[in-house]
């Protein structure tokens, strides 16, 4: 087995084991613990509490590799060779609500480049997986994005920030798209919207002030999909803009997103 493949069979041990974790804290009962950058962006015992066990499983199977985590930053493990990147749950809100649409994402980074990742929707028990390189998958089916190739009967996944004046531009930006595509998707997990097009549920995906736990590993499942990720105007995927979309399709979605300025404000 190549290095790749290891670092993805690793992950997806330990994701599967934070998945269960999740849904066991859901079905036993959920309460937001604090909020964070906004009084909407709460955090859960849960997110902690996977994101503490997979940290240990990470450290345990492979001492000295780095984990950047949504709740718990980067340890102070940095090492030179894997960096993982996790959301513990993606979906938070979601989860806090009991919508099946919650994911535990965990990419593995060696030198900058994301060279595998799981995506678990927690809820479902459905998974995503891709290698640099080696496809995409979903519960052992390759994937290769939407067959659409028209702008105007595409369903465009996207979401929103946690901050009112973010999410005052990204409705802004919407408004001016929702007229000329089939219609719109917000279903609450980036990671997740990410997976769901490279399977071809969605025909594209956008959005705005995304962190690196959320697109690490969907990212990857996108682009492994054969699906363009990019950011607007050349620039790589961050925290400006995150667009996923067949090549049919990318061109024309990126082209108005630029137009309005998608990428701009607050
Ligand atoms: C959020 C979700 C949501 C997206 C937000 C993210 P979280 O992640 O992925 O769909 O619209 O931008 O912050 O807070 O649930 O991990």
């Amino acid at each position: 087995m190549d290095r790749e493949h290891e670092l993805l069979a690793l992950a997806v041990s330990i994701a599967r084991e934070a998945a269960t974790l999740a849904r066991a804290m859901r079905a036993a009962g959920v309460d937001p613990v604090a909020t964070k950058s906004t009084l909407t962006d709460v955090v859960t015992a849960a997110d902690r509490a996977v994101e503490r066990q997979v940290r240990e499983a990470i450290h345990a199977a492979r001492p000295g590799d780095a984990v950047l985590g949504e709740e718990f930053g980067t340890d102070s493990g940095a090492g030179k060779g894997v960096r993982w990147i996790l959301d513990p749950i993606d979906g938070t809100v979601n989860y806090l609500y009991d919508l099946p649409q919650y994911a535990v994402s965990l990419a593995a980074e060696v030198d900058g480049t994301v060279v595998a990742g799981v995506v678990i929707n927690a809820a479902t028990g459905k998974e995503w997986t891709a290698v640099l390189g080696g496809g995409a998958f979903a519960n052992g089916r390759r994937l290769s994005g939407s067959v659409q190739t028209d702008l105007r009967q595409a369903l465009v996944g996207t979401g929103f920030g946690y901050a009112a004046d973010r999410r005052l531009h990204q409705a802004a930006v919407l408004a001016g798209l929702i007229g000329e595509i089939r219609d719109v998707r917000r279903l609450g997990a980036a990671a997740i919207d990410l997976c769901l097009a490279a399977e071809g549920s969605l025909d594209a995906y956008y959005e705005k002030g995304l962190n690196t736990w959320d697109h690490a590993a969907g990212g990857l499942v996108a682009a492994e999909a054969g699906l363009l990720v990019t950011g607007l105007s050349g620039a790589p995927v961050g925290p400006d803009m995150v667009v996923a979309a067949p090549p049919a399709l990318h061109k024309g979605l990126h082209d108005r997103l630029v137009e309005l300025g998608a990428d701009k404000g607050p």
